[in-house]
């Protein structure tokens, strides 16, 4: 079964008719039911109401996706939604290069007059559902607030950071880089920097595809608002054999007052070798004019801290931004490859039941992985780590971002044998901090 033409969920259907609301799958290709749900989502995250080259654009672009609506009976025919959900399938990449498929969920939204009413819980327990009956291993959602998701088995399992550089205290101290940064358009490098994009999220685990809404956003040339965009400037950077190696979307603010007062705002770097994040990086630390430069997204061990004259130049705000949903553990921790051997029985906690039960993990000195179901009260291997957790915690870890005894530490984690989270650490760890680099 597709991820586009699974039936709706009929638990959920059942429990949200009771409370006289209709779920329903909004068919993309009939223009009035689909732009009147995209309305609804524009509305629900506070967006402006979509210009009629937005709604072209999302009906073009975005019509593939699994589009949900939730609808109050007692409106009339045709109404907008009172709630919105949209999936897709999508692979994230994982610590060794390899990539998994994820049921990525987005545009989750209920309407201000339905808030509170278990819409959202209804919405979301329905996906998890079908994500599971289509066999796709995990769901993954970026989150508006912290506080929502925990309670359907989520948690964050990448970090990304915003990052604000004092350009008048650090001076660039890396490498020259050999080739050249160029002035470009958004729409040159829409046309010709996907590839870049591509080879640049596989260099961290915690990054989906980029399909073409998503990267169309990344480009900024999803045509939302026209205001939202004039300001931005674009440049490639070529190596020195004159191949596209990386880019940078970014504006420039500020100067009001005095005018050798800007901030230099970067929407996107991204660079699919070192040599391109160093040329792209000086190119924005040395714009004359400015005094700060703030980017967004960046990975939380990012090396250019290290590049600069002065480190404490640099402030950085991490947080919690990749959110993943074990639903099907044993190809979950099958699909990843490992930095140490072990042999590892985890004892998983799900109360929706998908991930729950005892499991033996044996990584071999190649770093794959297979996994096999034991019953719950079978015999440990007496060689074997063994660790009990929720399937929010297996999420924590499932990339790498954070050790197994920082959450022993929280006590979110149980180590029923000591020493095993240590053994843990070993072989979870990822040679680079996961990143997602961009909002779905
Ligand atoms: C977040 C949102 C989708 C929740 O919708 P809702 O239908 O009111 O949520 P529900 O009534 O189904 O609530 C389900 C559970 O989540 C909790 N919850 C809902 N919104 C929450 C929030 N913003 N913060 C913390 N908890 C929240 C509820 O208390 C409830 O908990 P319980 O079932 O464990 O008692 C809705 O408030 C919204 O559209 N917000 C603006 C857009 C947004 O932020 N969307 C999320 C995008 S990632």
């Amino acid at each position: 079964m597709n991820f586009s033409d699974a039936p709706i969920d009929s638990a959920s259907a059942a429990r949200l008719h009771a409370e006289g609301l209709r779920l329903d799958l909004v068919d993309t290709a009939d223009t009035a039911a689909f732009s009147a749900w995209i309305r609804a989502e524009s509305r629900g995250f506070y967006d402006d109401e979509p210009s009629e080259k937005r709604l072209a654009y999302m009906l073009e672009h975005a019509a593939y996706r699994r589009t949900t609506g939730v609808w109050d009976e007692s409106d009339a025919v045709g109404a907008e939604p009172v709630a919105t959900v949209s999936t897709w399938e999508t692979p994230l990449s994982l610590p060794g290069g390899s990539s998994i498929p994820v049921w990525a969920i987005s545009a989750v939204t209920v309407a201000p007059t339905h808030r509170r009413r278990g819409i959202a819980r209804n919405l979301l327990e329905s996906e998890l559902r079908t994500a599971h009956a289509c066999g796709v291993p995990i769901a993954a959602l970026t989150a508006s607030e912290a506080t929502i998701y925990g309670r359907f088995g989520f948690a964050p399992s990448a970090f990304a950071s915003d990052v604000t550089i004092d350009t008048r205290r650090a001076r660039w101290a890396g490498p020259a880089a050999s080739g050249r940064v160029r002035f470009t358009t958004r729409e040159e490098l829409h046309h010709s920097a996907r590839a870049v994009f591509e080879s640049a999220r596989r260099r961290h685990a915690g990054e989906i595809e980029a399909d073409d809404a998503l990267w169309a956003e990344t480009c900024a040339t999803d045509e939302r608002s026209a205001d939202k965009v004039k300001s931005l400037r674009a440049v490639r950077y070529d190596d020195a054999s004159g191949a596209l190696q990386g880019f940078a979307i970014y504006r420039v603010t500020g100067g009001e007052d005095d005018f050798t007062v800007h901030t230099v705002e970067v929407q996107s770097l991204v660079a699919a070798t070192d040599d391109a994040a160093n040329g792209l990086w000086r190119f924005l630390l040395e714009l004359d004019l400015v005094t700060a430069v703030k980017a967004y997204l960046r990975p939380v061990d990012d090396s250019v801290a290290w590049q600069l004259s002065d480190r404490r130049a640099v402030q950085s705000r991490p947080y919690d931004h990749l959110w993943l949903r074990v639903l099907d553990p044993v190809a979950a921790l099958e699909a990843r490859t490992y930095s140490a051997p072990i042999d590892l029985v985890l004892d998983v906690a799900d109360p929706n039941g998908f991930a729950e039960g005892r499991m033996l993990l044996s990584v071999d000195e190649s770093g794959a992985g297979t996994v096999t179901r034991l019953d719950a009260d079978a015999d440990v291997p007496a060689d074997a780590a063994h660790l009990a957790l929720s399937v929010n915690s297996l999420a924590a870890l499932y990339l790498g971002a954070t050790p197994a005894s920082t959450l022993v530490r929280a006590g979110t984690v149980l180590e029923r044998r000591p020493g095993s989270a240590e053994r843990a650490d070993a072989a979870f760890r990822a040679a680079e901090a996961p990143l997602l680099s961009i909002w779905f």
